[in-house]
């Protein structure tokens, strides 16, 4: 059985203080009134997660995700985080390579391999994020594109490896925009790529593959979605700054 999962990536939003407000309310909230088996990631900035960390009580669904990390392993790169930082402070999950950071940061194809490849050695599970552009959609080369970012990141991964990755597809024409996917076009897309896991691994190996969708994911929108055969949960931004509508939405499964 695929893992259920929703992530929220807090993205540049919430002081230390507000970020364990927010992050007390969820962890009660879903303590109460979460009763599925959906895992919750909470992907709070850097300088929150060991505070974090003390939040979360042992025994719960609830986990802890960064929203990035250096692709170096050490050394002199002044301002950057390593996944052995991160595992040192309890992370479980880190995001890979969301659209905002391969275009305002010109991260490439092989320093997310690269990512990918030292989180999984210090044992975090890389959530890998992939969308295309609304020009590329329109063009209908989309699912070709994408298929192609997981061949360029993922598909040196051994396939004992590649089986404790998490993929995230995010169009980033649905990105923040409140313009989301409709459930057809987020399935088809799930679908293909599942496929395309399937034939560079096994059938066996992509139906217990993670996909998760993102993009203007809400409380409206989530049980359609989530009922989708591929989409194995959400990665959320907006609605994972408030803690009804993050556990709303993992009530959707
Ligand atoms: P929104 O849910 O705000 O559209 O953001 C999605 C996202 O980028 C999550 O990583």
């Amino acid at each position: 059985m695929r893992k259920k999962i929703v992530a929220g990536n807090w993205k540049l939003n919430k002081n230390l203080e507000e970020g364990l407000s927010l992050a007390s309310e969820i962890i009660n909230i879903a303590k109460d009134e979460l009763h599925n088996q959906a895992i919750l990631v909470i992907n709070p900035p850097f300088i929150h997660l060991s505070s974090l960390q003390k939040l979360i009580p042992q025994n719960t669904n609830i986990r802890l995700g960064s929203q990035n990390c250096y692709h170096q392993k050490s050394g002199a790169f002044t301002g950057e985080i390593s996944a052995e930082m991160l595992k040192s402070v309890g992370v479980q999950y880190t995001i890979v390579g969301h659209s905002e950071r391969r275009e305002y940061f010109n991260e490439t194809a092989e320093q997310l391999a690269q990512k990918v490849k030292l989180l999984l050695e210090v044992g975090i599970t890389p959530i890998f994020c992939c969308g295309e552009s609304l020009s590329i959609r329109e063009s209908g080369s989309h699912l070709a594109f994408v298929a192609q970012q997981i061949t360029d990141s993922l598909f040196d991964l051994s396939v004992e490896d590649i089986q404790k990755i998490v993929i995230a597809y995010e169009p980033i024409w649905a990105i923040g925009t409140g313009k989301t996917a409709s459930s057809a076009q987020a399935q088809e897309m799930h679908a293909y790529l599942r496929n395309h896991l399937a034939q560079k691994y096994s059938q066996e190996i992509a139906q217990n593959i993670s996909i998760l969708y993102g993009g203007s994911c809400n409380p409206q929108n989530a049980k359609e979605l989530f009922a989708c055969a591929d989409i194995d949960g959400g990665l959320i931004g907006g609605a994972s700054l408030k803690s009804r509508d993050f556990i709303t939405i993992a009530q959707s499964f």
